[in-house]
């Protein structure tokens, strides 16, 4: 089939009570790793290409990489997404240029301004069929100096999602509730805890209205070791517990966007790989288990934190 778009995805991930995956795609074996694993465990899927990813691989090989996924998967409804569309540009050029699903980030931006950029998106992105996520609240960084009240400020503020939604015509809604980009998600020795009250009251207030969670990574120890015992050193790299990904995906949350473990998965196995056969030269050697790797992690997503595997 056709790329699709995340409407009738997002609808039977509200209903069923799972969450759709939207993994970040650079180059081809993480497009391989990701479809191979939601072929095999019948998941539809996101593909979402950041501005980074379009600056390193060129928007022309992501989206006939991505093209190539859906002539080897048929069956699979894979939607091409824009991850953190920075301006009104971006997500016009890939709109223009194939992606079924932009998103807009505004997120830095006062309320008033995020609504009349949001809004501009979604009445070019609707016009030529695609859909448009949205972003209110900002997540917290790593470094972020975590006193309460700093903290508080960066939440999504329930009592604006109504406004936000109606006057920008917005398809999904990112919010944050705790999450943060990168490895390094909490201090080590906290207790990694998301808000899932502001989750209730923001579903509460928009229901039946498709959520996403960024910063979804779960950093898996398993290759935070490999990687620390193999060269690497990233100390204290802690993610989001898969058991409160899992119930956020049972309730409003209909996208939850991974990226970090795809790396980590692919990092952690290619360092194992040079140091357990230190004259291989051959990329295809390094790559291929470091495809499955991303395929295999992948795999235990889609089945024990989305819950979304089955589904087509
Ligand atoms: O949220 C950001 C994604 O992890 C993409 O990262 O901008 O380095 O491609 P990137
Ligand atoms: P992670 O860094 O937790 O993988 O988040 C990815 C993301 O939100 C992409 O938009
Ligand atoms: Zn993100």
């Amino acid at each position: 089939m056709p790329l699709v778009t995340t409407t009738e995805m997002f609808k039977k991930a509200y209903e069923g009570g799972y969450a759709i995956g939207a993994f970040n795609v650079n180059n081809m074996e993480i497009v391989q790793g990701i479809t191979e694993a939601c072929a095999e465990t019948r998941s539809p899927v996101i593909l979402q290409v950041s501005k980074g990813a379009r600056a390193y691989a060129n928007h022309t090989y992501l989206t006939k990489l991505v093209e190539a996924a859906v002539i080897e998967n048929p069956e699979l409804p894979i939607a091409l997404h824009l991850d953190h569309g920075p301006d009104f540009e971006t997500c016009k050029s890939c709109i223009d240029g194939g992606f079924t699903s932009v998103m807009i980030d505004g997120s830095s931006l006062p309320f008033e301004e995020n609504v009349k950029l949001a809004k501009r998106v979604v009445e070019y992105a609707h016009d030529h069929g695609v859909v448009v996520e949205a972003e209110l609240g900002t997540l917290a960084g790593i470094e972020d100096d975590v006193n309460v009240s700093a903290e508080d400020s960066s939440y999504t503020r329930p009592e604006e999602v109504e406004e936000f939604v109606a006057r920008t015509g917005c398809d999904s809604l990112a919010i944050a509730i705790g999450t943060s980009h990168g490895a390094f998600k909490f201090k080590p020795g906290t207790k990694p805890q998301l808000r899932f009250d502001i989750l209730e009251e923001v579903s509460k207030r928009l229901p039946g209205f498709p959520i996403v969670l960024h910063g979804s990574s779960s950093v898996p120890q398993e290759f935070v070791e490999m990687i620390n015992t193999y060269g690497g050193a990233m100390p204290g790299a802690i993610g989001v517990p898969e058991d409160q990904l899992r119930e956020a995906a049972r309730m409003a949350v209909c996208k939850i966007n991974i990226d970090s473990d795809l790396r980590l998965a692919m990092t952690g196995v290619v360092r194992k790989y040079f140091a357990e056969h230190p004259d291989h030269f051959d990329p295809r050697q390094y790559l291929k288990p470091a495809r499955n790797s991303i395929k295999e992690m992948v795999k235990h997503k889609l089945i024990n934190v989305l819950g979304c595997d089955g589904k087509f």
